[in-house]
């Protein structure tokens, strides 16, 4: 990983108004170019704050109407689930917003799980116009990491880390929301660019271990995000860089 591809940020603050920042100028550069902006959320709590922050502080600073929303996974709950990542978006950003609801390609967290991946690979076929063996290519994905070095719902020693043909899958993890629904690495790895965005003491050893850790991808599902043809961004903060050299 080149040392230019990571921005270490004061504290936790700094973080998320950088990584607002950083969506609001490749959204920009997306619109300019293609005319919209493919942006792929991630989940849990540490993007809140940036959504919050795009949706009032940046609401200016972004051509709304022409941003598209996925998710890089999504747990196995209603929309209106505390534990949603839509819901979690819907709260800090969306309703903030004016979107058109087909701006918005949730993953139907209420639904069986092998049946709403499927339904999200149908979305994503339709939306990317893709054919068999193709993969959609996002101008931006957000990705977070666990202290056990998942991101997204990749967790150590799944199964799930080795799909190479399937744009979503249905999977169950050790963590809270055990079912949850996850684009696969070949998605991740078709993308323009992936921004991690990781803050706290509490992810430095993951930070580590991705960063300048052995390989060994079973135990650190995150050392497999590498675009082929696109760039990785690490938004850490100091805490959460604390044991890179
Ligand atoms: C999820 C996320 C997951 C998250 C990490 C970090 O659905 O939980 O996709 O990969 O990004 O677990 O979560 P925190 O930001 O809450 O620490």
């Amino acid at each position: 990983m080149s040392a230019s591809n990571i921005i270490v940020l004061d504290d936790a603050q700094a973080l998320y108004v950088r990584a607002a920042e950083e969506v609001a100028h490749f959204a920009g550069e997306a619109i300019c170019t293609h005319g919209e902006f493919t942006l792929c959320l991630s989940g849990g709590a540490t993007p809140a704050a940036t959504y919050e922050l795009l949706a009032t502080r940046f609401h200016l600073s972004v051509d709304w109407k022409e941003v598209r929303f996925f998710w890089g996974d999504e747990r196995c709950v209603p929309p209106d689930d505390p534990a949603s990542n839509y819901g979690m978006a819907n709260r800090t950003m969306f309703s903030k917003l004016t979107l058109r609801p087909d701006q918005i390609h949730r993953i139907l967290g209420e639904a069986p799980p092998e049946e709403a991946a499927r339904a999200y690979e149908e979305d994503l076929r339709a939306f990317f116009g893709l054919g068999e063996g193709d993969f959609p290519r996002f101008n931006l994905v957000l990705l977070g990491l666990g202290d056990n070095s998942h991101t997204a719902s990749l967790f150590p020693g799944s199964p799930a880390i080795h799909e190479t043909e399937r744009l979503a899958i249905a999977v169950e993890v050790d963590a809270p929301e055990r079912r949850r629904v996850s684009l696969t690495v070949p998605v991740f790895n078709h993308a323009a660019r992936v921004m991690f965005i990781v803050g706290g003491e509490s992810k430095a050893q993951a930070v580590k271990n991705i960063l300048q850790g052995p390989r060994d991808p079973e135990r650190f599902p995150a050392q497999l995000i590498a675009p082929e043809d696109g760039d990785v961004l690490w938004l850490l903060d100091k805490p959460a860089a604390r044991m890179l050299t």
